[in-house]
């Protein structure tokens, strides 16, 4: 089982991509102009900390399981 989850409020995402930047490993833009992770299971965070640590309105949050 994964140790972290990884999850993203996307309704609240502005779309400014720093996640994107930050973390392309695991962040991508969508058609909606909105960022999505690739993976929501992880057993290593990596850049995810600080794509969740940076992003604007806070909509990314780690979960710890
Ligand atoms: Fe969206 Fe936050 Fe990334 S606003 S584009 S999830 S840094």
């Amino acid at each position: 089982m994964a140790k972290y989850k990884i999850v993203q409020d996307h309704e609240l995402c502005i779309g400014c991509g720093t996640c994107v930047s930050l973390c392309p490993k695991n962040w991508q833009m969508g058609d909606d102009g909105k960022a999505s992770p690739k993976k929501t299971e992880v057993d290593d965070l990596g850049c995810n900390q600080e794509a969740a640590e940076n992003c604007p309105v806070q909509c990314i949050k780690i979960v710890k399981k």
